[in-house]
């Protein structure tokens, strides 16, 4: 798939629109983690040196169309005039006279962030004259917010179809990384699957079930299987709606041999606290009150064993209860051998980042850390996500 790129484009005096995806975590007022306005600098440093104005454009959190004081990008400008050395100068909206004599005196290399789109519920709804009022504030457009790429909103959609649009470093660097997974992979493939909900990933297990190698799943998503596989997972956390479509899933794994690993044994407690008595028992006798939390050692062992032997490994969500320590073996043990593992290794879904750097290994040990998560599934899934298909040549 070949895209648009921000470099075939004279961007010098232009008004440029950048929409990031600069939805961080905040914690007191600060930016907690800049992984995700790290990402972009490539792109934004590109646009300062040849002379753009640049005009910033994110959401941040879910505020559903009303004004969060909490949700304000103040914070977040603050963090990226620290990351570039320059100053980011900041609107308190995103449309209007404010705005707009910003924008007008904005000169070329200098940066403006606009206010939180999602103040206004116009963005979520891509409405056609929010999408005109963004569209009118530039010149041409530039997406690199991947982590919205699944989003068919104003800011991500609407304006840009309205705009000539290209596409920055960093969305470039992620459809380069997993399109090979698609079209050019390394096998043995190795999917590792985990957290909460099935919901997002139903699609993602359907299409590789038969493609992969090997699929590796636990967390509540492997309680849900263990439920459908028909054991009593006590009181685990499982989706008993989602039972009959992981029932077709295991049934579809089972042509494929030694394939499709669900936990063996696992961690229960009978209380979510860090020294609650645990046990690492069989799947099978498991019962009455107690909590699936983790996968058990032998599970880890098997897994460990196949990644070892993986070319190419895609991981994305934690396989326990990886918040308490207690509960965070299984997790660790698997962060740490894809980070060891000679295969080549795409992460991704904030969870999944989250515990590898509670474990403080470095990011930089893996080969692609995806800073989308539903758009990172989505794209494997093979859907065309709209944030791309307005930069896709062609379009
Ligand atoms: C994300 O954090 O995955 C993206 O910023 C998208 O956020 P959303 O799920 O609120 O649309």
């Amino acid at each position: 798939m070949k895209i648009r790129s921000i470099k075939s484009v004279d961007v010098d005096n232009k008004k440029v629109l950048i929409r990031v995806d600069f939805n961080v975590p905040l914690e007191n007022g600060q930016v907690s983690d800049d992984t995700r306005i790290k990402a972009t600098l490539p792109t934004l440093q590109h646009l300062i040196d040849n002379r753009a104005k640049i005009i910033i454009i994110t959401h941040l959190g879910r505020p559903e169309g009303k004004v969060v004081e909490e949700l304000r990008l103040d914070p977040v400008a603050k963090k990226l005039a620290e990351l570039l050395g320059k100053e980011v100068k900041k609107v308190n909206d995103c449309i209007g006279p404010e705005v707009e004599s910003a924008i007008e005196e904005l000169q070329p290399g200098h940066l403006l962030l606009l206010e939180n789109v999602r103040f206004h519920a116009e963005e979520t709804d891509n409405s056609e004259e929010f999408s005109k009022k963004l569209a009118a504030l530039a010149d041409l457009m530039v997406i690199d917010s991947f982590g919205t790429a699944h989003r068919a909103h104003a800011s991500t959609y609407g304006a840009a179809k309205l705009l000539p649009t290209y596409g920055g470093f960093l969305i470039e660097k992620e459809i380069q990384a997993l399109s090979q997974v698609m079209h050019d992979v390394e096998r043995p493939l190795t999917i590792i699957m985990g957290g909460a909900k099935i919901e997002t990933k139903i699609g993602i297990m359907r299409k590789f079930v038969s493609q992969a190698d090997h699929f590796l799943v636990g967390g509540g998503l492997g309680n849900t299987f263990l439920a459908a596989e028909g054991f009593d997972v006590g009181e685990s956390l499982y989706e008993e709606d989602k039972k009959a479509v992981a029932q077709e899933i295991l049934l579809e794994a089972e042509a494929l041999e030694d394939q499709f690993h669900i936990p063996t044994d696992v961690v229960v407690a009978d209380e979510v606290k860090e020294d609650a008595k645990k046990l690492d028992i069989p799947a099978e006798d498991v019962m009455g009150d107690m909590k699936i939390l983790d996968i058990g050692v032998n599970t880890i062992k098997k897994f460990e064993e196949v990644i070892a032997k993986s070319k190419t490994i895609v991981w994305n969500g934690p396989l326990g209860l990886f918040e308490m320590d207690a509960f965070s073996r299984g997790t660790r043990h698997i962060a740490i051998a894809v980070a060891n593992s000679e295969a080549k290794t795409i992460i991704g879904g904030g969870d999944t980042i989250d515990a590898i750097k509670d474990f403080g290994i470095d990011l930089e040990k893996y080969d692609h850390v995806s800073t989308g998560g539903g758009a990172m599934l989505q794209f494997l899934e093979g859907e065309e996500l709209p944030g791309i298909e307005v930069i896709r040549e062609g379009n």
